[in-house]
């Protein structure tokens, strides 16, 4: 296995994005793209090898399966992207085909690396990767809601009027409509929400006020594809977060989407709850103490995912 190498299969909008900022964090040594779309593939990597002046050190280039072998990490990005008005659940049946046959083609390279799943409805995705992969589960996880996380933490900074540094917060669930925030595990500076908000005294209403956030953040895909048609630069960052968690082992705790054993007593799914992420890939599930109301909401996205992955033939 090559040190630091990455292939994303997918060389659309997110898959590009997330190689252009994979360059630029120097966290990869070799970015290899590969897409169904000869042309397209082409195309991005044309546009980014000419780039290399100005990144750090890093190989780019068009690959194939071939390049499944010794990769360290293989990211899928190839599906449909969600059309306006589609719910992330829509895109089930067309993008499962596509990741399960590319999730079988990666085990069957004898890859010993980590594949990353993102790909929508990534929750149901990531499922299907587990299954007809045969790999263990902390090999193979979905990005989940590390992007919902970060836009959280960016609408409680905003709201707040704190560095977003300042801010840790995450999301847990479905990366779908179903995701709720934990807000005990959420703290501004280190004072979880229920004491920063008396504190602060900003709001009369604060209840309200996080309400409002939540919903904000349930939204952010929605407003941003009513917008311009996709979404693709922060959940590139998101991408390269978990990667560089990876590839320098970092034990970062990530909201990624993973297939719990009975944590939470939860089984035969993936979904997004805190996680050890390292060169390991996600190695320990932190069942943290999340309160009864939490519990519950964490329950209900789980019997979303259940639903859908009922309905596939995996
Ligand atoms: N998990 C997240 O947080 C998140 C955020 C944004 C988008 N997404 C999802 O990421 C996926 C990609 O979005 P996008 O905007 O880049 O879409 P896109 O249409 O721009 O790119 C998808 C690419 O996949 C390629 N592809 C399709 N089937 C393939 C196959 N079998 N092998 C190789 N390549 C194949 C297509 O040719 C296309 O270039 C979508 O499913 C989208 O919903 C996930």
């Amino acid at each position: 296995m090559n040190r630091r190498k990455v292939v994303i299969v997918g060389a659309g909008s997110v898959g590009a994005t997330y190689a252009y900022a994979l360059a630029q964090s120097g966290v990869a040594e070799e970015i290899v793209l590969t897409d169904m779309n000869s042309e397209l593939l082409r195309g991005q990597v044309m546009d980014l090898v000419h780039g290399q002046p100005f990144f750090p050190t890093v190989s780019i280039k068009e690959g194939s399966e071939v390049d499944f072998a010794d990769a360290s990490m293989v990211v899928i990005t190839a599906g449909s992207a969600q059309k306006p008005g589609e719910t992330r659940l829509q895109l089930l049946q067309k993008n499962a085909e596509i990741v399960g046959s590319i999730a079988e083609k990666v085990a069957s390279s004898g890859c010993k690396g980590i594949m990353l799943i993102v790909s929508n409805p990534v929750d149901v995705m990531t499922y299907v990767a587990y299954r007809r992969s045969g790999w263990e589960r902390s090999r193979v996880f979905g990005s989940g809601t590390v992007l919902d996380s970060a836009r959280l933490k960016y609408f409680i900074s905003q709201h707040c009027g704190v560095d977003v540094h300042n801010v840790h917060a995450y999301v847990l669930g479905e990366h779908g409509d179903s995701e709720f925030a934990a807000w005990s595990m959420t703290h501004v500076g280190g004072i979880t929400m229920d004491k920063y908000c008396p504190y602060c005294g900003k709001c009369e209403e604060w209840d309200g006020q996080l309400k409002w956030i939540e919903k904000q953040v349930r939204d952010s895909a929605y407003h941003i594809i009513d917008a311009k048609g996709s979404t693709y630069f922060a959940v590139a960052l998101a991408l390269v977060r978990i990667t560089s968690s990876v590839l320098r082992n970092q034990k970062s705790m990530l909201t990624v989407s993973v297939v719990p054993d009975g944590e939470f007593g939860l089984s035969g799914l993936a979904l997004s709850i805190p996680c050890i992420v390292s060169n390991n890939g996600a190695e320990r599930i932190v069942t943290s103490p999340l309160t009864d109301d939490e519990l519950s909401s964490l329950q209900r996205s789980a019997d979303v995912i259940l639903g859908a992955i009922k309905e596939l033939q995996i």
